[in-house]
């Protein structure tokens, strides 16, 4: 397995490379991370895993300084899943100057939800991936990146944006891998206590169960709507969880669904000091 440290070393190692297949993380790899780079495999001539903690998608009082760090145990996952090549940039090879051009989400898409609640995450994302992007396909007639359906929005968020700017690569999206009791994988459980721990997959059960209640109240489904939301958030704070949202929404924009619409159940919520999300295509 090769490391570029650099965008030039980058650009070496994939030089004979005509369809790369690329995974963008931000390092600390679960096995939600290595399905992805299992997913990457067949569908290019050099796999690619980026490794890069994004700065600019984090808020200030957010845990950018704390996010694990785990390079030696990453590049074991990695190698053992296969992966050719992995692309850790040093901050000042990304970032050269302070970022003033950035990519913004469409703010309909990207204001709402995750991005209500984190102002400015989704131009954090959609920079930094803009820039991985640049980094990986520059030059490549095609290609193609594969990104989890744990971050839902984000997803849409990036192919949106591929879509939009005509970037010549597909998107690919992985279903959540998940733990025996049902929590998504994350990296950030890896904050949570042994008690938070055994309480965490509350979330995904909450949001099944709205999942559940929406499909029943599916004909009036706009006038449920708002008290089956705030059913499950209540029955969630009663537990000591500090919600966000927890919504059904229709599939194909994250807005308010109407009858027939295909629906996803989204949710974001802290547990102590810990903030998870989760989703399911109902
Ligand atoms: O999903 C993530 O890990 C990050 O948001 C990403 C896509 C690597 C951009 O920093």
């Amino acid at each position: 397995m090769l490391i570029a440290r650099s965008i030039a070393e980058l650009r070496q190692h994939l030089a004979h490379s005509s369809r790369p297949a690329f995974v963008p993380t931000m390092g600390n790899l679960h096995a939600g991370h290595t399905t992805l780079i299992d997913r990457a495999k067949p569908l290019g001539d050099c796999t690619v895993a980026s490794i890069f903690v994004n700065r600019l998608q984090f808020l200030p009082h957010e845990d950018f300084d704390s996010y694990p760090r785990t390079w030696e145990a990453d590049c074991a996952k990695l190698e053992a899943a296969g992966c050719d090549v992995v692309f850790a940039p040093r901050e000042t090879d990304l970032y050269p100057e302070r970022q003033t051009v950035k990519v913004q989400a469409d703010p309909v898409l990207g204001d709402i939800l995750e991005g209500e609640f984190r102002p400015g995450f989704f131009t954090g994302v959609s920079t930094v991936v803009m820039k991985l992007f640049m980094s990986v396909f520059a030059g490549k007639a095609e290609g193609v990146a594969v990104f989890g359906k744990k971050d839902y929005q984000q997803l849409m968020v990036i192919r949106q944006m591929v879509r939009q700017l005509a970037l010549p690569l597909e998107v690919m999206g992985v279903e959540t891998c998940r733990a025996a009791d049902g929590l998504a994988l994350s990296s950030r459980n890896g904050y949570l206590s042994e008690a938070e721990r055994a309480e965490a997959v509350q979330l995904s059960l909450a949001l099944r169960e709205l999942g559940r209640d929406a499909l029943a109240a599916a004909d009036a489904l706009h006038t449920h709507l708002p008290a089956l939301e705030a059913k499950a958030m209540a029955g969630l704070r009663q537990r000591g969880w500090q919600t966000d949202y927890l919504t059904v929404r229709r599939r194909h924009d994250l807005q308010a669904p109407q009858a027939g619409d295909a629906l996803v159940v989204l949710g974001a919520a802290k547990l102590g000091a810990t903030r998870l999300i989760d989703n399911f295509e109902i």
